[in-house]
């Protein structure tokens, strides 16, 4: 893969960059700006060599038209504040206001196109429509990089067909969370501890297969950890569960007896028979701590009790290297965030290489207000990163070779 450097001179070139600008909101409020400051310096990188820079990425998942609570605009207004200069914004991705913005800049100015998922074309599964939408973006720009590591997972127009229509090179972004990602699956210093959390088993379903051959130590919290107790025959109440998983949770549980992983559930949860109002914050009334194995039937599981915080912290104490993807309770609410920030102290505490992968674990490391700088590595790719932990080949990390 070409890097930045290796791309040439690049003043008075329109420079398109694919980001991954899908940050969280709350109506035009960004709540997390992780992504838009960890691809920052790329674009500043760019602005400063003097070229046009055309910034683009998609919001959350619009149905391939315009939908204005996806909009990109209170990003650009951020992006702007980080870069300490204008960002233009285009209303469009490939129409009229996209393409006066890009002609009107001037070298060492920079414009956020709109949401590309408001484009058909950007997710299609046909490869002749995203071809198309490509062609349209290629037409934009002089040369691309590809620095949204969070969407490297995908493979839509602006990911994967737009770098074979122009002279390409990685981002520094890409280029960091790979060198980090090689850690974990390259001569790993041991022991290598993982903490897997979040609600679905099934989204963790390839991680974990690969993990098997690879982990010391898997610590499973969050939603998933249902579907793990309830394998085991415990009663789970109305916690999320996953039961067509329970199959899989069974050979996992198996498999690591016989490589020598140990697996590590909670031993305790903290229980509701309501979920919390995440607005409000309100407190709930009847929320409890119950051993793990007597759930009451009628509430659910929100987060890991105080015994299971202590014992995760003791499983991730020895260890050299940590993964952690997913939060192990309802961290936005004050009563469910105890396991989540108890995990991020345990990694702090340690002397491992610790590498948080995307998503909501990295959000929830912000919001609780952790110093970010203390982590080895927060990665700004969820799925990105858990899909290259299962040896995936990624197509827009394909798409950058050669
Ligand atoms: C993410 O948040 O994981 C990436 O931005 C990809 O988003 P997607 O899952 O909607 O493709």
């Amino acid at each position: 893969m070409k890097t930045i450097d290796e791309l040439g001179a690049v003043d008075g070139k329109r420079v398109f960059v694919r980001a991954d600008l899908n940050v969280p909101l709350s109506g035009d409020t960004i709540t997390d700006d992780g992504r838009i400051r960890a691809v920052a310096p790329t674009i500043a990188k760019l602005l400063e060599r003097g070229a046009k820079v055309i910034v683009a990425s998609h919001l959350g998942r619009p149905k391939g038209e315009p939908d204005p609570q996806f909009s990109l605009a209170p990003v650009a207004v951020r992006l702007g504040e980080i870069l300490g200069k204008p960002v233009a914004f285009a209303t469009d991705t490939v129409g009229d206001s996209a393409k006066a913005t890009v002609a009107a800049l001037a070298d060492g100015e920079v414009t956020l196109l709109e949401n590309l998922r408001f484009n058909a074309g950007e997710t299609s599964k046909d490869d002749a429509e995203r071809g198309a939408f490509a062609d349209q973006l290629a037409a934009l720009a002089d040369l691309y990089v590809g620095d949204g590591f969070g969407a490297v997972h995908r493979k839509h127009a602006s990911v994967y067909d737009l770098p074979a229509r122009l002279p390409h090179a990685v981002g520094d972004l890409i280029a960091t969370e790979v060198a980090v990602l090689k850690r974990l699956t390259e001569e790993v210093a041991r022991p290598y501890v993982v903490v897997l959390g979040g609600s679905k088993v099934s989204d963790k379903v390839g991680v974990i297969d690969n993990l098997l051959g690879k982990a010391d130590r898997i610590l499973i919290g969050g939603g998933m950890a249902y579907t793990f107790l309830a394998a085991q025959g415990h009663e789970v109440g109305i916690s999320l569960l996953q039961k067509d998983q329970i199959p899989t949770v069974l050979e996992y549980l198996e498999r690591a007896k016989k490589n020598g992983v140990e697996f590590v559930l909670p031993v305790d949860i903290a229980v509701s028979a309501t979920f919390p109002d995440l607005k409000t914050k309100a407190p709930v009334a009847d929320f409890e701590i119950v051993d793990a194995d007597k759930i009451p039937a009628d509430k659910e599981g929100l987060d890991i009790g105080p015994k299971s915080r202590a014992l995760f912290a003791e499983k991730l104490a020895d260890a050299a290297t940590v993964f952690w993807n997913g939060p192990v309770g309802v961290f936005e609410h004050p009563e469910f965030a105890n396991g989540t920030k108890a995990v991020a102290q345990a990694l702090l505490a340690t002397d491992a290489f610790t590498v948080v992968g995307g998503g909501d674990s990295a959000a929830a490391v912000r919001i609780l207000g952790f110093d970010e700088t203390k982590f080895g590595h927060i990665s700004t790719g969820g799925g990105a990163s858990l899909e290259y932990l299962e040896g995936k080949t990624l197509p827009g990390l394909a798409a950058l070779e050669g």
